[in-house]
């Protein structure tokens, strides 16, 4: 009779770990895609610091991962940014981030040299050199994004690095998209 009670116990025992076996990968795949719309992207970088001149912008792509529900997608083009190298001091170079959309209606925000300023294709908004709104109908600024100068790599290459996010358009005030 113990032996039979014992046996049952194994039994059952074992059962529960098969079934914890299938069940918590099943919800670790089920809610995959809840964590990674909650993790944020970090620093990434998008051009070594040597490439910019100062006073010039420079519309680069940012790269990343990217995911789509359950798939992983290599690095892929998520968005443009606009480069400034304000100072031409080597050792403490500053730079600023400006994103290509416009604050009016999402449109790609050009740059004419001739002018000196940002101007957007579609409705004629136009931003000074440093991304202020001159006049048009967008409602604010050019979106600044956060930025960086990375330490010497193993190449000895110092790179940009943009904390990327995306902008609500058509609003005064600026507010992320989720
Ligand atoms: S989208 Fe840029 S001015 Fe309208």
């Amino acid at each position: 009779m113990r032996r039979r009670t014992f046996l049952k116990t194994l039994a059952a025992g074992l059962n529960g770990l098969i079934g914890l076996a299938v069940v918590i990968p099943g919800i670790r795949f089920l809610l995959d895609p809840l964590r990674r719309a909650f993790r944020q992207r970090g620093f990434i970088r998008v051009a070594p610091l040597t490439s910019l001149t100062t006073g010039r912008p420079q519309r680069v792509t940012v790269l990343a991962d990217r995911w789509d529900a359950y798939t992983h997608h290599p690095p892929g083009p998520i968005g443009n940014v606009w480069l400034l190298r304000n100072e031409s001091d080597d050792r403490y170079p500053k730079i600023r981030c400006l994103h290509v959309i416009c604050p009016h209606l999402g449109c790609a925000i050009d740059y004419a040299a001739d002018r000196n300023a940002f101007n957007c294709p579609c409705h004629a908004s136009e931003f000074d050199p440093t991304g202020r709104r001159r006049f048009g109908p967008s409602p604010r600024d050019m979106d600044e994004l956060e930025c960086r100068i990375s330490d010497t790599d193993e190449s000895g290459v110092r790179w940009i690095e943009v904390k990327y996010q995306e902008f609500q358009t058509g609003v005064s005030e600026k507010r992320t998209t989720a």
